[in-house]
């Protein structure tokens, strides 16, 4: 092994992205060779014993990428301190530690994507890599066609104005709609909070497809593994 810096190693073991593995490092969770660093220059190479909370992190040769469709009640993490069951929980039989791509409310079902790529993952929760994700929703009444324009305009949240966004009204159950809604960000609550400003508030949310990535028809808590020309594809599309 070429020598690396020690916060692409630790993205490149999978452990997170290389934005992550520097918090990491900055709260003292990382020892190389029995002595904690802090600092980000300093780099590892062949033989270099690193771990983090303790444990050996070792580079990983294959690369998985899942998907999985969520079920609600589960969260999207590696852990949690109250004991709740997390994302990763759900995959059994790969020997290597996963990490969720970006996150799905703990009610939200749906489309997830995990992978011990860090450098994979990094690309694609980069802000800049706005890639279309749809969520299907229903919704409490019924939206018009204002309120698909001021989608297409973008939505002003506490945040700040959202980038335009697609708003279709699918079908209908009862008084409620079923819409499809396509965005390219990944802010927080973001589809549940626009809904919810245009006065239709979110009964339940799935997401449907991320990319080129479409969730089909496995059952919440199965998952497939992705194939190396689905993440060519998804890579590419910006
Ligand atoms: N938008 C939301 O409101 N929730 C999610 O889980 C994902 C996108």
């Amino acid at each position: 092994m070429e020598e690396l810096r020690l916060q692409k190693y630790l993205a490149q073991c999978g452990v997170s992205s290389r934005r992550g593995a520097e918090q990491i490092i900055q709260e003292g969770r990382v020892t190389v060779n029995g002595t904690v660093v802090t600092e980000m220059g300093i780099k590892v190479k062949k033989g270099d014993k690193v771990t983090v909370d303790g444990q050996i992190v070792k580079q990983e040769k294959i690369k998985y990428y899942i998907l999985l469709n969520k079920p609600a009640g589960v969260l999207s993490s590696v852990k949690d301190d109250r004991g709740r069951e997390c994302v990763v929980d759900l995959i059994e039989g790969i020997d290597a530690r996963l990490y969720p791509v970006g996150r799905l409310d703990y009610d939200t079902t749906g489309l997830l994507l995990l992978t011990n790529d860090g450098d994979f993952m990094q690309r694609v929760t980069h802000p800049s890599f706005e890639i279309w994700k749809t969520y299907q929703a229903v919704v409490k009444g019924v939206p018009t066609e204002t309120d698909v324009k001021r989608f297409a305009e973008g939505i002003m949240l506490d945040d700040g104005k959202t980038l335009p966004a697609v708003l279709d009204v699918v079908g209908y159950k009862g008084n409620n709609a079923i819409v499809e809604v396509s965005i390219r960000e990944g802010r927080n609550r973001q589809v549940r909070r626009m809904l919810e400003r245009i006065g239709h508030p979110v009964n339940s949310l799935k997401r449907i497809s991320f990319g080129s990535l479409e969730l089909g028809d496995l059952k919440p808590g199965k998952w497939r593994h992705v194939q190396p020309e689905e993440i060519a594809r998804l890579t590419e599309e910006r």
